[in-house]
């Protein structure tokens, strides 16, 4: 373990040398903000408020103490803070800083199909371990598609699998959703066409992160399925169509929803390619079904159409996407802001096809990862 070999005082941090040589910076104000004591043990929200000390804030004296504590006798509020060096150390943003950022997401392309295996996984294995939950929420989280088999095949029947992650997303479409084709539908899905690789929900500001179609009977001729890799694909743009790669990154696309159903219309703009802090992927947004008339500058909007033909046809070519037929019981599974899902056109006269719906956010797949990474599977 590492040990603080000497601390120098700044103008408006502690420079803390630790026993590898490595050095942190941590500053006043941040130190009293992560006081220990500064949370409840039960909430564990912040119980202290920053904004009753001065900005100016500083350690009267600080010294590590015969517990190897890095212990601080603030200049206010007759108060002394002792910070635990592996805390310090955890949670020391110098560092973090210089760390080169990985990415978690195992990228892929049409090769999947060889492996489909290993993205395959037995409901009852989820249901009767956290091992297999576990390795359920890695696919997801990393590789963004799974395929549950054996799933039982009745009305509703997803749910305690789906509720082994968390509960799950409501739209108005209601949970499940019925696909099956209907008279006068409000969906394409709720049709017997061929439904190009997409996302769903696109006109959302936060669209659901992860959807499950759970297929009861599929019995008609035609209705294969389809997915594609989108960070894949915009990986691809990055490393050898920049100049596209910068359109689909920085110019607001918009989505539009007019359900007839629905007293509603609901829209958004959004890039076609999210990134995040790190640059790395955060989403995709691509339907085109459901894309609006665009009102980019009129100076973009040539690229920007010719960025969006290009990018759709590599959402559509072998090279990235897997086809393959979902059978009863499965569970296609997958997040919908990374992977878009399209399925072959079928004919209803030939047989009965019929799956149910279900969304659940990004946010429950993260964090019960998180949570089971903890565990000691
Ligand atoms: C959907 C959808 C695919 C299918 O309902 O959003 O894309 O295979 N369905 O019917
Ligand atoms: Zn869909």
């Amino acid at each position: 373990m590492n040990t603080i070999s000497k601390i120098e005082r700044n103008n408006s941090y502690l420079k803390v040398i630790w026993s590898d040589g490595k050095e942190s910076q941590f500053n006043y104000l941040w130190l009293r903000d992560n006081c220990p004591t500064a949370h409840d043990k039960n909430t564990n929200h912040r119980m202290f408020n920053i904004l009753e000390v001065s900005k100016n804030i500083n350690p009267k004296k600080y010294i590590i103490n015969k517990d190897g504590k890095l212990e601080i006798e603030w200049s206010e509020g007759e108060h002394t803070s002792y910070f635990d060096p592996k805390w310090l150390r955890e949670n020391c943003y110098t560092l973090k800083n210089k760390t080169k950022y990985k990415s978690p997401y195992k990228l892929w392309d049409n090769s999947l199909k060889k492996n489909f295996k290993s993205i395959c996984i037995d409901h009852d294995e989820i249901i009767n371990s956290d091992k297999g939950l576990k390795k359920w929420l890695e696919l997801l989280h990393y590789t963004g598609i799974a395929i549950v088999k054996n799933t039982p095949v009745k009305d509703k029947s997803a749910f305690p699998v789906l509720n082994r992650i968390s509960h799950t997303r409501e739209t108005f479409f209601k949970t499940p959703f019925e696909v099956i084709n209907i008279p006068k539908p409000n969906n394409s899905a709720y049709t017997a066409h061929a439904l190009r690789n997409h996302m769903d929900l696109p006109w959302f500001e936060n669209p659901p992160g992860y959807q499950f179609l759970h297929c009861l009977i599929n019995a008609a001729e035609g209705g294969d399925s389809s997915a594609v890799d989108g960070f894949a694909v915009a990986e691809y743009l990055k490393n050898n169509k920049i100049d596209v790669y910068k359109i689909l990154t920085e110019v607001y696309l918009k989505f539009r929803d007019k359900d007839y159903t629905q007293d509603n219309h609901r829209g958004f703009h959004a890039p076609a390619i999210g990134l995040t802090k790190d640059k790395d992927y955060h989403d995709i947004r691509f339907s085109i079904a459901t894309m609006d008339s665009l009102d980019c500058h009129p100076d973009l909007m040539d690229k920007v159409y010719k960025a969006h033909h290009e990018f759709g046809n590599l959402l559509h070519d072998d090279r990235f996407q897997i086809k393959f037929r979902m059978e009863p019981g499965d569970i296609f599974s997958f997040n919908n802001r990374r992977v878009l899902h399209g399925r072959t056109e079928f004919n209803p006269q030939s047989g009965n096809r019929h799956l149910q719906g279900y969304y659940i956010d990004r946010d429950e797949i993260i964090g019960r990862l998180n949570f089971l990474k903890l565990t000691n599977l």
